[in-house]
């Protein structure tokens, strides 16, 4: 590791915009699961059951209980060395912007500020007919829960299959993967579209990918430098040796 280490640590700190690209991986070590793989959840559910607006219209109760669990998790959960490496990163003003597939809320508390969520988040609630919303501290007590405006059913503020993405958040993270150098890719098996082209928009501007992931992925076939192995760790080391690299 040391080789590679020491090869993507000189890429970043050499980096003139470098932007991160985040998925369900960084957050396993909090105790989030993943969708895919063994532990997943998409290995226990059905998306077609707990994660479409179809499925929500059919039994908002079912769905709502899912992601009451959900929301639990991630409410108990702290960020991880990984998120907190990240935040580092942005810190010491070499990395730009955060994308990320997560809904769930550990980048913000670890620090990062310049965040982008392209899958939404999972502690907001928003009407289906009117369109408020309001943010959660705590899983909602009655299920499914009603607007305080219009009465409407209220759904988590994610994206679900069969849906877009929300509009301003997509532009922003097509255009600042269109200016970066670098992109550093971390926990995604990198087959969910659209969100998953964001590491090739860079590679095919002329940028550098480096990746790190506890195994390969759809993205690792375009990585300059690939790190097997668990974010917390992983990121950790590199953060440190960047931050040696900049003082230089
Ligand atoms: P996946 O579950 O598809 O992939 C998780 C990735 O993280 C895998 O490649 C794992 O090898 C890797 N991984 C697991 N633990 C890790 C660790 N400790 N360190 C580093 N890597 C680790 O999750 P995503 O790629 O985020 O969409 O999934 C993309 C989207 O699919 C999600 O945003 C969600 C899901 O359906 C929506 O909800 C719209």
């Amino acid at each position: 590791m040391n080789d590679t280490l020491e090869e993507a640590a000189r890429i970043i700190a050499g980096s003139k915009n470098l932007i991160a690209f985040t998925g369900s991986g960084i957050s396993a070590e909090s105790g989030i699961p993943t969708f895919r793989g063994k532990d997943g959840l998409w290995n226990k559910y059905n998306p077609a059951e707990l994660a479409t607006f179809e499925a929500f219209i059919n039994n908002p109760k079912v769905v709502w209980e899912w992601y009451s669990w959900r929301i639990n998790l991630v409410l108990n959960a702290k960020p991880n060395l990984a998120h907190e490496a990240i935040a580092r990163l942005e810190n010491a003003g070499i990395l730009k912007v955060v994308i990320t597939q997560n809904v769930d809320d550990l980048h913000e508390r670890a620090g990062t500020k310049n965040l982008i969520k392209l899958h939404g988040d999972i502690l907001i609630a928003r009407c289906i007919s009117c369109n408020y919303k309001e943010r959660l501290s705590e899983s909602p007590r009655n299920i499914p829960p009603r607007c305080p405006v219009c009465g409407g059913l209220l759904r988590p503020d994610v994206v679900w299959f069969g849906e877009p993405l929300p509009t301003k958040e997509l532009k922003a993270a097509t255009e600042a993967a269109r200016k970066a150098d670098v992109i550093l890719v971390v926990g995604t098996s990198g087959v969910v579209y659209p969100a998953c082209l964001i590491p090739f928009v860079v590679k095919n501007a002329g940028g550098k990918v480096i990746e790190v992931n506890i195994s390969e992925s759809a993205i690792t076939e375009i990585a300059d430098v690939f790190f097997k192995g668990p974010a917390s760790r992983v990121l950790s080391a590199l953060v440190s040796r960047v931050n040696e690299l900049l003082k230089k």
